[in-house]
């Protein structure tokens, strides 16, 4: 994997502390939120999925072997779903997966789509999914061959004991491989976005993110935990949309909620279309093939051993 120098956002405003529903449940992951997500991220998930198989395929054990895997912070399983689509997986005689989230609306949703995917369940496979919190995993020690957390460590309130949890749940000689966003996506958009609705005012800060941007912060992190064999690289993958407005409409959804106060509702209320503006023009990183508008993600790959 390559490794680029890193930038860093400025900022000065604090984000707005994400809500919790009445429910107790993230404002941020639940809701609609199952059946918009893969709209909302611009369909850079399977791909991304994709490289973080493919950076594990060879440390997994043969087909002839059982194989056992924890899709970490799954949201709508689209590892899983990936997973069940790779040679290096699906080929697996004796495989299990396990897909879990806190999120009660993405383990619902996962239900159905398990239930709708009959083949996933036969020939000794088994697929399922269940409410976890990835910092108190349910899971007996030694359960897992392999534990992938894809673009979700940084929305664990303690990613470390989150990292802890998965040493403890993974067998000796298993793998672990964790992606997190380190830039490009929404931000570059949202950022010159802002520069129009809130001329001369400082970049509102998005420290959920911002956080994970600097290189080796994935890596440090499974170290601490007992990993070893670490590595850490970079991927990216396209997110695209149909339309400027679909992408603004889908884009606003989510930096409105990550934004919280910081922004007036008069502010918010221009986001889309000052957004889609924006997009339009090609802002932001934002490229253009046909009608299609789109930006790259960028994100850290992290594998380890335990
Ligand atoms: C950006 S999504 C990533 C989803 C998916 N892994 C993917 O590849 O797109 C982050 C996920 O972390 C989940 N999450 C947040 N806090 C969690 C926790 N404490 N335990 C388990 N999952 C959590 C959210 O519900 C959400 O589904």
């Amino acid at each position: 994997m390559s490794v680029n120098a890193e930038t860093q956002q400025s900022s000065s405003q604090g984000l707005a502390a994400a809500d919790k529903r009445d429910d107790g449940e993230h404002a941020l992951w639940g809701g609609d939120m199952a059946e918009s997500y893969i709209k909302r991220s611009g369909g850079c998930n399977p791909p991304l999925a994709d490289k973080l198989i493919d950076l594990v395929r060879t440390l997994l054990p043969p087909p002839d072997k059982p194989l056992s895997i924890l899709d970490n912070g799954c949201g709508p399983a689209i590892m899983t779903s990936q997973c069940l689509k790779h040679p290096a997986i699906a080929n697996h005689h004796n495989l299990h997966i396990s897909a879990v989230d806190i999120g009660k609306d993405f383990v619902a949703s996962n239900r159905s789509l398990i239930a709708s995917h009959p083949e996933w369940n036969q020939d000794g496979k088994v697929i399922d999914t269940a409410v976890e919190d990835a910092c108190n995993l349910s899971f007996g020690d030694k359960t897992f061959d392999a534990s992938f957390t894809a673009l979700a460590i940084f929305a664990f309130p303690n990613p470390a004991k989150a990292a802890r949890e998965l040493y403890r749940t993974l067998k000796p000689g298993g793998v672990t491989a964790a992606s997190m966003f380190k830039g490009g996506g929404w931000q570059p958009v949202f950022y010159e976005t802002e520069s129009i609705i809130r001329p001369g005012k400082e970049h509102t800060a998005v420290p959920l993110l911002d956080q994970w941007k600097p290189k080796g912060k994935l890596e440090q992190m499974l170290k601490e935990s007992g990993f070893v064999d670490v590595i850490e690289g970079e991927a990216s993958a396209m997110a695209w949309w149909d339309s400027a407005e679909e992408a603004a409409a889908n884009l606003t959804d989510t930096v409105k909620m990550l934004v919280g106060d910081a922004w007036s509702a008069t502010e918010k209320g221009r986001m889309a279309e000052e957004m889609a503006n924006v997009i339009r023009r090609g802002g932001g990183g934002v490229v253009h093939d046909g009608d299609q508008v789109g930006f790259e993600v960028l994100v850290w790959m992290a594998v380890g051993r335990r």
